[in-house]
């Protein structure tokens, strides 16, 4: 018995559905922290640059390419670029896109059960009277499994089991589960921010104690919103937003062909499209820039911001800023804090879980439950590690691999795919058919040139990163014949371990030496755990290939 095809119920739905995989921790937590550590104003403006000339013409390809490989029936990126491109192995660059699903759930899921964690603590008033280094401390405790002290044993695990548990549920509810989620998740997470961002907005210097005098909320607004032209010439900041470009925008993942594929085949692309990334662009410059800076700033000053900022400052800081407002609203912060990095997070998360449910239903004719419960299993193997050996960096190895290169070397190739052997002329019928608005044929010549030369610059810029990040030195040390000299941060030398290697040959302590190479002994193993899901994933699509060919449904 063939299981039923899904398609979305409506195209509010499908809109928030796509908004709220894009909508994501990485607004809220990532973006922030990002513009702060590339200079504040000298960030936004290659940020905005990279949205325009990367993400909406990938956001295009990939809405274009999932319709299309929806309507034979592919609802995963191995053969969807299958339905497009002729070549036995091309499907294989697709296993991308459940891969770093996957992977990134992995991790993900486990931030995301942070935040009903600190719901539960917010609420049960356990950051009361807590000083700032005692709810900094808080978090190191609770990430740190062996000498946890949060109170609830093992917490860090159980809220993560607890956390897959409510994503897989809802995703064996199949797409209407998913649509239902961001039509309540979405609007809350906007009525969430709104009040905390007008908060950030008013704050002043009304936060300033006698600890931090200086503090005042409108230098982090103003530290944001001053843009400076040098940064221009600054391909460091281009790195970082791109970066940043692709991650809040969920572009070379996988989700976005998945989402599409349960378009109709005449359901419009061009506004849809635009509408979920103006959505998330909203979302992420308007209110992820209203809420942590400021607030942060108005409290502990811009220096202490600049200084601390990382991923894990909201979860450090923020319980002790909310408390300086009394224990009631202290509590309803906490609740609107983390309630919208919940919604923010679930829907995202949820999307992660689609391509590889609609891969097992297109190939093997699992049903919903099985599809999700798969899935997680799969994602509970693979994210075990990074909450059992946070410490160690399993975490941040995941993040890299799957968050970071391999968004960046899957939209490389899908671009070139889609512009250069699908050919522009069927891709701009593609993104064209159905449309409601006119796309600007601007975008053509975009689509075509621009956006693969700085995905490909981009590529080639994170392999061969120079070192320091000195990119004029070291590009006028090539041409006067002095090399160029790999920065510890490179693709390349991090496959080494080089930046480690380097700070146990510096380090005197015994004890920090045998933590390093732990470190690495565990980094070791995040690589095996992540090589051997791309391996299991690519022999399924081998084997579902071969079943293809015996029922006379391949393509080659
Ligand atoms: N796009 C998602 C986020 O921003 C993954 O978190």
């Amino acid at each position: 018995m063939s299981v039923k095809s899904e398609s979305w119920g409506s195209r509010v739905g499908l809109i928030l559905a796509m908004a709220g995989n894009a909508v994501g921790l990485g607004n809220f937590l990532r973006f922030p922290v990002q513009a702060v550590q590339n200079g504040g104003g000298a960030f936004i403006i290659p940020y905005l640059v990279c949205f325009l000339l990367m993400g909406i013409p990938l956001l295009y390809i990939e809405w274009a390419s999932g319709r299309f490989g929806g309507k034979f029936g592919n609802h995963s990126t191995p053969y969807i670029l299958d339905s497009m491109v002729k070549g036995r192995i091309l499907k294989y660059i697709g296993v991308f896109g459940i891969f770093t699903n996957v992977a990134v759930a992995a991790y993900y899921c486990y931030i995301e059960s942070w935040t009903m964690s600190y719901v539960y603590h917010s609420l049960a008033g356990t950051f009361e009277g807590m000083s700032q280094s005692g709810v900094a401390g808080f978090f190191d405790s609770y990430v740190d499994i062996a000498q946890s002290t949060t109170g609830i044993p093992f917490e860090a695990v159980i809220f993560y089991i607890l956390c897959l548990l409510l994503n897989t549920y809802i995703l064996s509810k199949g797409l209407g589960g998913i649509e239902k989620v961001a039509k309540i998740g979405m609007p809350l997470l906007i009525l969430f921010g709104m009040i905390l961002a007008i908060r950030g907005l008013t704050l002043g210097t009304s936060g300033a104690s006698d600890l931090f005098p200086d503090a005042n909320a409108w230098d982090g607004l103003n530290f944001l919103w001053t843009p400076q032209y040098s940064s221009l010439l600054d391909l460091k900041v281009w790195m970082a937003a791109a970066g940043q470009i692709f991650f809040t925008l969920s572009v070379g993942m996988g989700t976005i062909h998945c989402y599409a594929a349960y378009m109709k085949p005449k359901d419009d692309i061009a506004l849809n499209a635009v509408s979920a990334g103006f959505m998330n662009e909203f979302v992420e410059v308007v209110l992820g820039s209203l809420i942590v800076i400021p607030i942060a700033a108005g409290y502990l000053g811009l220096d202490w911001v600049i200084e601390n900022a990382g991923f894990g400052m909201a979860f450090q800081t923020m319980p002790y800023l909310f408390q300086q407002w009394g224990p009631l609203l202290a509590a309803l912060a906490g609740l609107f804090w983390f309630g919208l990095l919940f919604f923010a997070g679930i829907t995202s998360s949820l999307a992660m879980g689609t391509p590889w449910m609609g891969f097992m239903r297109d190939e093997f004719n699992w049903g919903r439950n099985k599809g999700a419960w798969s899935f997680g299993l799969l994602i509970l193997v693979m994210g075990l590690p990074t909450v059992l050996f946070f410490k160690q960096g399993v975490f941040d190895e995941y993040d890299y691999w799957a968050g970071t290169v391999s968004l960046v070397v899957f939209a490389m190739l899908e671009t070139i795919l889609f512009s250069w052997i699908f050919g522009m002329k069927k891709g701009w019928a593609e993104i064209t058919s159905g449309a409601d608005i006119k796309v600007p044929s601007i975008y053509k010549f975009i689509i075509k040139f621009v956006t693969p030369i700085m995905l490909i610059i981009i590529f080639l810029g994170s392999l061969f990163k120079p070192l320091n990040n000195d990119w004029s030195g070291n590009i006028s040390s090539l041409f006067s014949g002095n090399g160029w000299k790999l920065d510890n941060g490179s693709i390349i030398k991090t496959i080494t371990h080089a930046g480690i290697r380097e700070k146990i040959a510096l380090a005197t302590d015994p004890a920090v030496i045998s933590q390093l190479e732990e470190n690495i002994f565990y980094i070791n193993i995040a690589r095996f755990l992540l090589i051997g899901l791309f391996i299991f994933i690519s022999s399924l699509v081998y084997i579902a290939f071969q079943k293809r060919r015996r029922e006379g449904r391949a393509t080659l």
